[in-house]
């Protein structure tokens, strides 16, 4: 097949790289994701691929938003899927840029099946997941030795109703992170403490995590829906629940919104 793309005479099936972009501060771009951004024919980002990352996309490079947004999706899964899969074979090197790790809440597993079906080049290179990037830059450490000794990620949206063992979640006593979890907040406050998770057990939430404007919430699993009331939290958030969100009063190099330890700032 021959496309012509940027004056390039194409002969060859392109590659697609579903390249996780981290949490949104460029620092925390792996050395791969850049290098294969700077070799793209075309990028696809999604709505968490912060501006600063945007900005080192190649100015020569078309680069097109495919995100989706609660009930607001640019395009479809499956046509996004068929795009990248019709550009890949007019010989085109694409790069799929999302926010955190294309494998975490995600969605980078269907893409990668469909282009392998399809017989596609392809190939992940995973970023940092938002729940070690933004806890981190709160001063959270994920497992902390006497506090913590694991760590569980959940979403707390599915595409459709939620099947969490939540007897489970709250029997781990480790630390638990919730993706996309703001409009649930309720809902996991609700199940969490009627099984048996004390009110007093320490919640942080961390809305635009590894960005100029994040901001870090942090009270007590019984006052989490009144916290994102209250602070109007938006999505992009976190909320972990565990003791190790107490650490982040000694760690963390800047100023947190500290209801636990009434010091807000
Ligand atoms: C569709 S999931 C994508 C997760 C992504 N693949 C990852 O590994 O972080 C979107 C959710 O990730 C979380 N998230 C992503 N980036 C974030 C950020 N910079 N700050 C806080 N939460 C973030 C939020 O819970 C958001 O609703």
């Amino acid at each position: 097949m021959h496309v012509n793309d940027n004056n390039k005479t194409k002969l060859h099936t392109g590659k697609v790289w579903l390249v996780g972009a981290g949490p949104g501060d460029p620092d925390l771009l792996t050395v791969k994701a850049l290098r294969v951004l700077q070799q793209a024919d075309l990028i696809l980002f999604d709505n968490l691929v912060s501006e600063a990352i945007r900005a080192l996309f190649p100015k020569s490079v078309p680069a097109f938003y495919v995100g989706k947004v609660k009930d607001n999706h640019s395009i479809a899964q499956q046509d996004l899927n068929a795009l990248l899969v019709k550009k890949a074979r007019q010989g085109l090197n694409i790069v799929r840029i999302k926010g955190g790790d294309p494998f975490v809440f995600g969605r980078g597993g269907e893409e990668l099946l469909s282009l392998v079906q399809a017989g596609i080049d392809a190939e992940v290179v995973p970023g940092v997941t938002s729940a070690s990037g933004c806890t981190t830059a709160a001063g959270i450490p994920l497992t902390h030795r006497g506090l913590s000794q694991g760590c569980t990620f959940v979403t707390a949206h599915g595409e459709t109703e939620l099947t969490l063992n939540w007897a489970s979640l709250a029997g781990l006593r480790h630390t638990l992170v919730f993706y996309m979890g703001v409009s649930r907040c309720g809902m996991i406050a609700e199940k969490l403490l009627s099984h048996g998770l004390s009110p007093e057990t320490p919640v942080a939430l961390i809305e635009n995590g590894c960005r100029p404007e994040q901001r870090d919430i942090i009270g007590s699993l019984h006052e989490l829906p009144t916290l994102v009331q209250t602070y109007r939290v938006q999505s992009p958030a976190l909320i972990v629940v565990g003791d190790v969100v107490q650490m982040a009063s000694q760690l963390r190099a800047g100023p947190a919104l500290d209801l636990l330890n009434q010091s807000c700032a």
